[in-house]
Parts: C-alpha cells; sequence; structure tokens
C-alpha cells in the first residue's frame, strides 16, 4: 500500500472542509478519462492550444530557437505528446532533445510513442519524476543547449497562487539568460462556459472525479459507496477559480483499515477535489513576480479563451 498516497488522503479528510488533491486523479483509467475529457465539446481549453500552437507554432519557434542553436525542450505534466507534436515540428527537427516530465509512465510511454512516430527525428528522454524531484535532477543535469521549458494545457491552473508562483520560480531557476518558459493559461470568460467545462452533460468530468473514491477503495482498501458521492463543479468570477467537489448525497461513514481510521460524511457534505484556476493580466504579472522572467509574446485562439505566453529569462 502506498503510505504517502495514504497519509496524504487521510489528512485531506480530516480537514473542515474536506480536501482530496487532484494529483491522484491520474491512474491509468484517470489518464484514460482525461483524454476523454480533452475531446469533450464543452472542454475547449486543449482544443483552443492546439488551435494556436497549430496556427502559430512556426510564430512562437522564432521567439525561442536561435538558428543552428541546439534546443532543449523541457515539459512539464507532458501528457500524451499529441499538442507537444505540433509544436516540435514547427520547431523544426535539427538539434532538438525532448523531456517529457510526469509522474506517471503510462503517461510517458504514450508520450514516447506518439512522438517517435510523428517527429522521429528527435531525441525523446523522458524523466518519470514528480515535478519537484524534476526541478532538482534539471538543476544539475548538464545542458544540451539553449532551454525551452513547456508548461501547457492549463496545468498551471491546477496550483493556487503562491504554489503556482514557487513553480514558476523552481522552472526559472533552471534557465539560463535568454532561455524561455511557454506557459499555457486558460483565461477568464464567460462563468457559464467554464463551469460547464467541469460539468459536462455526457458526465465523463464526473466519471474522472468518481475514479478517485474508486482509485481509493482498490489501492488503500477504504470503502466509498460510490452510487452515494456526486460530481458538482461551480466557477468563482471574480477570483478565476473553477472549484470541483464529490458531494456526500446521505450520510455515511468511510473506513480506511490500512490506517485505522474513518470519516463520517452528513448528507450533501462536499470534498473539493480540484481547483482549476483562470488567469487575466494582472494574475500573469502576479504570476511571475520575483522569478526573473519578462513576459515577450502571448498568443491567443480566435475566441480570446486560452493564451500560450513566451516568457525569457533576464540576465
Ligand atoms: C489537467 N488540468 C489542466 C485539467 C483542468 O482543466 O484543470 C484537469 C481537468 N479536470 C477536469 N477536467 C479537466
Amino acid at each position: 500500500m502506498d503510505q504517502e498516497f495514504l497519509k496524504d488522503v487521510c489528512k485531506g479528510l480530516e480537514q473542515s472542509p474536506k480536501k482530496l488533491s487532484s494529483k491522484y486523479f491520474y491512474d491509468t483509467r484517470g489518464d484514460r478519462l482525461f483524454k476523454e475529457i480533452t475531446t469533450l465539446p464543452e472542454y475547449y481549453l486543449t482544443r483552443a492550444e492546439t488551435e494556436i500552437l497549430e496556427e502559430q507554432g512556426a510564430l512562437i519557434s522564432n521567439y525561442v530557437k536561435e538558428n543552428d542553436k541546439a534546443l532543449e525542450v523541457i515539459e512539464f505534466g507532458s501528457g500524451d505528446g499529441m499538442k507537444t507534436a505540433i509544436l516540435l515540428r514547427k520547431l523544426g527537427a535539427g538539434g532538438i532533445s525532448y523531456s517529457p516530465i510526469d509522474i506517471s509512465m503510462h503517461v510517458l510511454r504514450l508520450s514516447y510513442e506518439n512522438l517517435s512516430d510523428q517527429v522521429p527525428e528527435i531525441i525523446v528522454d523522458p524523466i518519470e519524476a514528480s515535478y519537484d524531484e524534476a526541478l532538482d535532477i534539471l538543476l544539475s543535469r548538464p545542458r544540451s543547449g539553449k532551454r525551452l521549458i513547456l508548461f501547457l494545457g492549463s496545468n498551471i491552473g491546477n496550483l493556487a497562487m503562491p504554489e503556482a508562483q514557487k513553480m514558476i520560480r523552481g522552472m526559472a531557476k533552471i534557465l539560463d539568460e535568454g532561455d524561455h518558459l511557454l506557459l499555457g493559461v486558460d483565461i477568464k470568460k464567460d462563468p457559464e462556459t467554464i463551469r460547464r467545462a467541469y460539468s459536462d452533460a455526457e458526465g465523463i468530468t464526473a466519471a474522472f472525479n468518481l475514479n478517485l473514491l474508486e482509485r481509493m477503495n482498490r489501492e488503500l482498501e477504504s470503502n466509498f459507496e460510490i452510487q452515494y458521492f456526486k460530481h458538482y463543479a461551480a466557477y468563482i468570477p471574480e477570483t478565476g477559480e473553477a472549484r470541483s467537489y464529490l458531494v456526500s448525497t446521505r450520510e455515511q461513514v468511510v473506513n480506511f483499515p490500512g490506517a485505522g481510521k474513518e470519516y463520517k460524511f452528513s448528507e450533501n457534505e462536499a470534498i473539493h477535489t480540484e481547483s482549476s484556476w483562470k488567469y487575466d493580466k494582472q494574475m500573469i504579472e502576479e504570476l511571475i513576480q520575483d522569478s526573473g522572467l519578462s513576459q515577450t509574446a502571448s498568443f491567443s485562439d480566435r475566441r480570446g479563451y486560452f493564451q500560450d505566453i513566451v516568457f525569457r529569462k533576464m540576465g
């Protein structure tokens, strides 16, 4: 039994209100459900970013790549590599190495397969690690060229501001003057459009959230009765936070025999499972504060829903 997972879960369920970390969504089934989410009509994020990379990838490339210089592309939270393949093609084949970082070996394998298939000339060197571990590894790893960090897909949005700033500062530390970070952020927009992206009609996002309970039952031997929990998503326009919950539909008790613990739920009690932060100009400025990064360009989809922003490390 993964003791760290168990400890983390128990800590979250002992808080008031109860909380679980969205990083645990991504077991094999979670990865598959997330992939399905990215194709849903309501989940505009992936389509918007794909449009940016397809239509403006060549322009982005002009900002981050110097002719004839080797480029070391490092991607945090790489996913299956489909979007990255579009950008890597635009960056041109010569002298590019690519290190996807993910805690899921399953995801890294998918990314490796897609990239070897679509951009066979690129050297892929995956790093199976958490973001923090990867930052440590990269701090001491010899560089193979100018660095470009990719943090796409609104992955930054799953971190609240102090942690998000810490993450960006950590990334900036492994960059030298003139290196770049390409960051994908979801922009504040019509609240209903955002809420629907986290509450789709087919119920795939609900299954994605509920899968966390199934995962705990399987891996931590808890006894959540899945049918007595439902998914609920809200969006708070003033702060830009989309919040996902699992709500207990009746009074119940859940046991974790591995920790000798039990947790009581009242009817309508909610577990906060995920935050997905949406950005505006001011939040982007706050995000890069004191990081040594400076915004050099930003690229938006036609509807202005999403932005890929280029930041340059200053001396
Ligand atoms: C991975 N992450 C950026 C997604 C998001 O939009 O917050 C995860 C997700 N959760 C529900 N739908 C998608």
